[in-house]
């Protein structure tokens, strides 16, 4: 009697002290948890409840005269024959800074190697950079001169290459798309540190091209997603620049892909929308909302997380984000013949399923693919 009376008393000393302890945490972290908490709750009631996002289009609208002046630069770099009398099956634009040498040659000799893709795949993919100008003094300009000349595939305009002139990279990359290569069949915008499966996404844009689908647009979708407003972070967002709840749907900006006829109408908003808001891939999100159509999730487009490596992720894989040294030593892994052999059959099927669940189904592990990737 008196032993158990003890344990009790000692059981709600615990609980107690539990209790204490996560009520200081909770009071400690309260202001941004709160913050956090009650954007969210309302972007989403936002999303779903309220709006369809007509107002944003309204007021973002501008005469033509005054949206010409985002998309108005001159080109220092061009290459206007790129596409011409081609079935391009993929116009594919990388984003690039003008430092960013390395990434771009790395790029060229694996994942973006068109000759490689001819050959191998029987496909016609061209492989683009987009940059702005390098700050006059950093001397880059010459080099870039220099680089194009060897390589052919870098697209310039006359502003100033920066983060906050990300919207102006977007537009570049829809204008010189409409103005050189309208008829490709489809349009991907990629970072330049993301690993692209090209066998896997030339197999994946064979077959929607084949079934004729229109109003195709897919990557890694945000749905509802609240403007930040702590000044802190590098997607801050004034309310002045953006002052709904909520953004309308859009593709993590590390790789997405769109179908021509997308593309022509994303053009056309860009035309008449004002692109002073700075985060590239919500203003895609914005132009894709005034043409009225909307992004649908592929669930091996990773956004901006990074895939785990494995031969059974290489096998279904389109994109993986934050790949830079090891991007050559992945092209080998998962473009190896090994690879399509180990993962098929009734066996191999089973194993990589058993793999990718215990890769991808873990809490707390929302960074790429999610888990209902295992069992597709
Ligand atoms: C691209 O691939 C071709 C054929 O596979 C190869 O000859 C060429 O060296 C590669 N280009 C680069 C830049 O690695
Ligand atoms: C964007 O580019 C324009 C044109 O070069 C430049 O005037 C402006 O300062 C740049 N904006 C940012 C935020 O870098
Ligand atoms: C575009 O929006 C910005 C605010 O983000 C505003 O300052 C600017 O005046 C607008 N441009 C036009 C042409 O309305
Ligand atoms: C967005 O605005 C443009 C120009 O005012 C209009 O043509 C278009 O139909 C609007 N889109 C939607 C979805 O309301």
């Amino acid at each position: 009697m008196f032993v158990n009376f003890r344990r009790i008393r000692k059981c709600q000393c615990v609980q107690l002290m539990t209790t204490c302890l996560v009520l200081s945490v909770v009071m400690v972290c309260w202001e941004s948890l709160d913050n956090n908490v009650v954007s969210h709750i309302k972007s989403y009631s936002y999303r779903y409840l309220d709006n369809h996002f007509t107002d944003i289009n309204r007021s973002l609208t501008i005469p033509r005269g005054q949206a010409r002046s985002f998309s108005n630069f001159r080109y220092l770099l061009d290459h206007s024959e790129k596409c011409a009398g081609q079935d391009v099956l993929l116009l594919l634009f990388v984003k690039t800074s003008p430092e960013n040498i390395e990434r771009r040659n790395a790029i060229r000799s694996t994942w973006g190697n068109e000759t490689y893709i001819r050959n191998a795949l029987g496909a016609t993919v061209k492989v683009v950079f987009a940059l702005g100008t390098p700050p006059a003094a950093a001397g880059l300009q010459q080099r870039l001169v220099h680089e194009d000349r060897l390589s052919g595939d870098l697209i310039q305009q006359d502003f100033l290459d920066s983060f906050h002139n990300l919207t102006l990279k977007l537009i570049l990359q829809f204008h010189w798309t409409h103005n050189r290569c309208a008829h490709a069949r489809f349009l991907m915008t990629a970072d330049d540190d993301i690993f692209v499966h090209m066998p896997n996404l030339v197999s994946y844009l064979r077959d929607v091209s084949g079934r004729g689908v229109t109003d195709f647009w897919v990557g890694r979708v945000h749905r509802g997603a609240p403007p930040i407003r702590s000044r802190d972070s590098k997607y801050y967002v004034p309310f002045e620049m953006y002052q709904w709840l909520s953004y309308p749907d859009y593709t993590a900006g590390a790789g997405y892909v769109v179908s021509r006829d997308v593309a022509d109408k994303v053009y056309q908003a860009t035309l008449t929308l004002n692109a002073s808001l700075y985060i590239d891939d919500v203003f895609m999100g914005i132009c894709a909302n005034a043409v009225g159509v909307s992004p649908q999730e592929h669930i091996y487009f990773s956004g901006e997380g990074k895939a785990p490596y494995h031969k059974c992720i290489y096998d279904r894989m389109m994109t993986s984000h934050g790949h830079v040294e090891d991007i050559h030593d992945l092209w080998r892994a998962a473009t190896h013949p090994r690879v399509k052999q180990d993962t098929s059959g009734l066996i191999g099927r089973l194993h990589c399923t058993a793999v990718k669940v215990s890769l991808l189904c873990k809490p707390y592990y929302f960074n790429t693919y999610p888990c209902k990737a295992a069992f597709l």
